[in-house]
C-alpha cells in the first residue's frame, strides 16, 4: 500500500458520502445521518492528508507551491462546511451550499490525485510512500474514534 492508494480509497469515501447528501431533500434520514458522517471524514482526512502528505511535500522544491495550494484548499473547504453547520438543515439554504461545497470538494479530489500525486510520486521515496501510507492509516483510525 502507498500514500497514494490510501489517500485515493478515502476519496472514494468521499464522493459517495457528498453524492448521497445532494440527492436529499429537507431534513431527511439520508441528510442528518450521512452529513455528520461526512464531516467527520473530511475533517479527519484533511489533517491526517496534512501531516503525512503535505507536510512532507512541502520539503521539496518540486512539490511545494501544490502542497501549499492543496493547503490553502483545505481551509475554504472547511469555510463551507463550517457555514453548512450554521444553516437550517431543512431550510432554503442548505442544499445549494451542500451542491456548492460538493462542486469544491470533486475538484479538490480530482486536482489532488491528476495534479498533484503525479509530482509527488517523483518527489517521495518508493520507501517513504508506504511509510507514510502506514502513519496516514492510523491516524485516520484514531481520528474516526474520535481519539484526537
Ligand atoms: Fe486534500
Ligand atoms: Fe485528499
Amino acid at each position: 500500500m502507498t500514500i497514494f492508494e490510501s489517500i485515493r480509497d478515502d476519496h472514494e469515501t468521499q464522493r459517495t458520502l457528498i453524492n448521497i447528501i445532494i440527492g436529499t431533500e429537507g431534513e431527511s434520514d439520508g441528510r442528518s445521518e450521512v452529513w455528520p458522517r461526512l464531516k467527520r471524514e473530511l475533517e479527519a482526512h484533511a489533517a491526517a492528508e496534512e501531516r503525512y502528505f503535505y507536510v512532507p511535500l512541502m520539503e521539496h522544491d518540486l512539490t511545494q507551491d501544490a502542497a501549499r495550494h492543496s493547503v490553502a484548499e483545505h481551509k475554504e473547504l472547511d469555510d463551507f462546511v463550517e457555514q453548512l453547520e450554521g444553516y437550517d438543515m431543512s431550510g432554503p439554504k442548505w442544499l445549494p451550499t451542500a451542491q456548492e461545497l460538493c462542486h469544491r470538494l470533486l475538484h479538490h479530489l480530482d486536482e489532488e490525485e491528476k495534479e498533484v500525486f503525479p509530482v509527488a510520486g517523483k518527489a517521495l521515496a518508493d520507501d517513504e510512500k508506504e511509510t507514510l501510507a502506514t502513519d496516514y492509516e492510523a491516524d485516520m483510525e484514531r481520528r474516526r474514534n474520535g481519539d484526537v
